[in-house]
């Protein structure tokens, strides 16, 4: 008989701050891969807005929907089995003010079957973050680089205004985020944030001293067509090995050796 995993909770993840475990987050958006990385041991799968990028083929997280993140966060949260699954809240409903914002994360959350919700902020979050813990909703905060206000901050870069990030980092913990996500900070600012907080830290473009990491699992696994950022490590170049495969496919179907006799029914 199989046993069922028992699911990263809050609570485990934090035990794992404390423990030195660190933890691995990535992205997810469709049932099959959330299912492989799920199996791979994934801490934490993010149903991230990235998906209007990555996905979708835009330029930035924008353009992403409630119905879209609705759609995806529930096929990701039927694969998962151990991994917590966490859903962004994509723009501009994250920043639209406590009830609403509660109402959205509240609607995420009934629908998908997630774990938890994702939004982007510190100091003026915090009110919307109590208040959607205190109605049960764990929030991880994501400060640093923000990509929905991409335009606001001037394009991709790193975010080096320390008061800042640790003013957001402090505000979101206190407010009673589970943990905070920091992109693209210096890792000395990121290191500091990691040792002041109570709660876990995941990093992307923040260095190695966080106390877990997050990347958008397309950029690792060679799938990204354009430029990865600085910050990525691509492990494998799955794209040059689709179009391989593909190639001896149609090659196949081309010269008539696909199907074969016991591909065929007699
Ligand atoms: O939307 C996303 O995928 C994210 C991660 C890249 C952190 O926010």
């Amino acid at each position: 008989m199989s046993t069922k995993p028992r699911r990263v909770t809050t609570h485990s993840l934090c035990q794992m701050k404390h423990s030195g475990q660190k933890i691995s987050m990535l992205t997810a958006y469709d049932f099959t891969m959330a299912s492989l990385l799920d199996q791979a041991g994934a801490d934490i799968l993010l149903v991230g807005d990235s998906l209007a990028m990555v996905v979708q083929g835009h330029e930035t997280t924008i353009p992403a929907t409630i119905s879209q993140m609705v759609y995806h966060g529930e096929m990701v949260a039927r694969a998962a089995q151990r991994a917590m699954v966490v859903v962004d809240l994509p723009f501009p409903h994250g920043q639209l003010g406590v009830r609403a914002t509660l109402k959205t994360a509240a609607k995420v959350m009934k629908r998908t079957g997630c774990h938890a919700i994702k939004l982007e902020g510190g100091v003026e979050q915090a009110e919307t973050i109590r208040s959607l813990v205190a109605a049960g909703i764990p929030v991880i905060a994501h400060v640093g680089l923000r990509p929905q206000s991409i335009h606001a901050l001037g394009g991709y870069r790193v975010q080096r205004d320390g008061g800042r990030l640790l003013g957001d980092a402090r505000a979101a913990e206190a407010a009673g985020a589970f943990c905070v996500l920091m992109e693209c900070v210096p890792r000395e600012l990121a290191k500091q944030v990691t040792e002041t907080l109570g709660v876990p830290t995941i990093g992307i473009g923040a260095g190695p001293d966080c106390d877990g990491q997050v990347l958008v699992t397309h950029d690792i696994l060679g799938l990204t067509l354009g430029r990865v950022p600085k910050f990525v490590r691509t492990q494998v170049n799955l794209a040059d090995q689709i179009k391989q495969a593909i190639d001896q496919h149609q090659a196949a179907v081309r010269d008539g050796t696909f199907p074969n006799d016991s591909e065929s029914f007699n």
